[in-house]
């Protein structure tokens, strides 16, 4: 398992749930191998589409703790709404994740492995003449893929600092739907043609926002900064656990737009931080500005980074105590 590519191996069944137009179906467990689909369904030509990321981890003493499961389903429904889909029962759908989690609790690897869990809302009906409304019917299923360690310490990130482009839509950047990723990849691509970065950092008008998959955090011995939430960037769950987490160990925690220039002046002392579910923390070590590499010092050692990283994955595993009530435990 440790040796395959992130997200490709699975639980063999997956939950799921069917909305009719009027009603959730009661949850059913399938094989998690296939998915029958009309070719005039909703979601392959219209993007009736949005997903969560989240991570079950196992304890030392065999239990297994899912991480801000609440929220994770609070932003699918979220989703779900600006996409006019139907709304997952908040009930239902946190059944959905445990009870498949409890079914193959053990194919939950050790830490730093984890159970990536991959909740999927698509619009079922049968149209392709429905471009400008809304689908009717929908599947909501729960995939997992057990994986390993998604974060190599010490490994390059240079990021192209882009000034001139945009994410996705900006009055779509909060929603968790695949039309927002596909938006990005051809950007993230010319990029690392160009560059030979693994991401970039859209700063649209130099106002910094995020990556194509990831928050962005300034971080030094005294503060965490980062962009206050608005409608045009996801607001990342790993973003708000590092932000709590980092008030509650001293830091100073700031919300507000940041310049580009900012940016670049905080890469000669500071240490900048992608974050996420997947990676958590990953430190940048290069920025390209203006065609212009500019490497950051400080993520040699990325030492407040890593502070933060062990103090938000030992509440996940279980070895710190769980202050603000994080954790679903299985
Ligand atoms: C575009 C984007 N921004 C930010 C994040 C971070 O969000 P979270 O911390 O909830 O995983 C993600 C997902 O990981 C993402 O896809």
């Amino acid at each position: 398992m440790a040796n395959n590519e992130f997200g490709t191996v699975f639980f063999d069944e997956i939950t799921l749930a069917n909305f009719d137009g009027q009603q959730w179906s009661d949850t059913q467990f399938a094989p998690s191998d296939k998915l029958p689909l009309h070719p005039a369904t909703h979601v392959l030509h219209y993007s009736s589409t949005c997903f969560e990321g989240m991570k079950a981890f196992r304890t030392d003493d065999g239990k297994i703790n899912v991480f801000r499961l609440d929220d994770h389903v609070k932003r699918m429904q979220n989703s779900a709404k600006a996409l006019y889909l139907p709304i997952p029962k908040t009930e239902q759908l946190k059944a959905m994740i445990v009870d498949l989690l409890d079914k193959y609790r053990d194919q939950v690897p050790e830490f730093p492995g984890v159970a990536y869990i991959r909740p999927t809302l698509i619009g079922m009906d049968t149209s392709i003449g429905r471009a400008a409304s809304p689908t009717e019917t929908a599947l909501l299923f729960v995939l997992i893929s057990p994986v390993g360690d998604y974060f190599t310490p010490g490994a390059k990130m240079r990021v192209l600092l882009n000034t001139t482009d945009l994410r996705c839509a900006p009055h779509f950047g909060a929603v968790k739907s695949g039309g927002n990723y596909a938006s990005a990849l051809g950007l993230v691509m010319q990029a690392k043609e160009k560059y030979d970065t693994q991401q970039v950092i859209f700063a649209p008008n130099g106002d910094v926002q995020e990556t194509a998959a990831a928050n962005c955090l300034l971080i030094n011995d005294n503060e965490v900064l980062t962009k206050g939430l608005s409608s045009e960037f996801l607001p990342g769950i790993t973003r708000d656990s590092i932000l709590q987490l980092a008030k509650h160990m001293g830091y100073k925690v700031t919300e507000r737009d940041i310049t580009a220039d900012e940016l670049m002046a905080w890469t000669k002392t500071g240490e900048i931080a992608l974050s996420g579910t997947a990676a958590v923390i990953a430190p940048v070590t290069e920025v390209v500005y203006q065609d212009e590499i500019h490497p950051i010092p400080a993520s040699s050692e990325s030492k407040n980074s890593m502070k933060l990283r062990k103090a938000l994955n030992d509440i996940q595993c279980g070895k710190a105590d769980d202050i603000f009530g994080w954790v679903t435990t299985i």
